[in-house]
């Protein structure tokens, strides 16, 4: 079985104080967890990292950024780099979030070149993709996650694939308290395994790590992580205080039971 992994999108929440404490409460319930099935990232924002990375240190828990710039470095005013972040200890960073590419106009040509410099640093980029509510309705959802993945994987090399976690986190799900069923969710995911097989080869989409997103929480993560192509989660809301968090990975280390 793939192993689990659960992710929380804090989003742009948490001053240094509160960060502070929330990384402290989340450390504590995790020892209480036997979870070396299931990998546990936090992404702060970027000026709670630092401290962040600190205080995990020793423990289970693994740091992630919500962002950054395909650029080494430069005149690139209020932008992070790569570098940067694997200087303090970030081993993952979300990349294509729909909420960037709502605001902030990112496009999959963008994103393919975040991914690219991502991977240059051994940085794992948890890539995302999903359906707007328009388009579901329209009955387009395979239409425009296909052309997501295939414009943000874009020249990768199937080594690069295994490096990589993809996220299906459809819009209208996210925030919303309204999740994707646990069969529509994984109806999404299983195109997306077969598209990765069409695009490189079915060992490596065998081996790759497929989350969901928008609206999980503890009371729907198990039956969500039950299904045969959800290998975890992308958590925002409900990873901002640290027992509901928690209990979402407690989910996750129950299918393992
Ligand atoms: P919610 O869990 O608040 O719906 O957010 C999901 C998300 O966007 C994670 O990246």
């Amino acid at each position: 079985m793939r192993k689990k992994v659960i992710a929380g999108n804090w989003k742009m929440n948490k001053d240094i104080h509160e960060t502070v404490t929330l990384v402290n409460e989340i450390k504590e319930r995790l020892n209480g967890l036997s979870n070396n099935k299931v990998d546990v990232i936090i992404c702060p924002p970027f000026t709670s990292l630092v401290i962040a990375s600190g205080l995990i240190k020793g423990s289970a828990l693994k740091l992630g950024a919500q962002n950054m710039y395909y650029k080494d470095e430069g005149a690139y005013t209020g932008e992070i780099s790569a570098r940067m972040l694997k200087s303090i200890g970030c081993e993952y960073v979300i990349l294509g979030h729909s909420e960037r590419r709502q605001y902030f106009s990112e496009t999959n040509e963008l994103i393919n070149l975040k991914v690219k410099q991502a991977l240059l640093y051994n940085i794992i980029p948890i890539i995302c993709v999903g359906e707007t509510l328009e388009e579901r309705e329209s009955g387009v959802t395979k239409d425009i996650v296909a052309t997501q993945i295939k414009g943000v994987l874009s020249g990768l090399t199937k080594a690069q694939i295994d490096k990589i976690i993809i996220a299906y986190e459809p819009v209208w799900a996210i925030g919303t308290g309204k999740n994707a069923t646990p069969e529509q969710a994984n109806e999404v995911h299983q195109f997306i395994r077969k598209l990765v097989a069409q695009l490189y080869s079915w060992d490596v989409a065998e081996r790759l790590t497929i989350q969901y997103g928008g609206s999980v929480n503890p009371q729907n993560a198990y039956d969500l992580l039950s299904q045969s192509d959800i290998d975890g989660a992308l958590v925002g809301g409900a990873c901002l205080k640290a027992e509901s968090f928690i209990n979402i990975v407690g989910a996750a280390t129950q299918i393992y039971n």
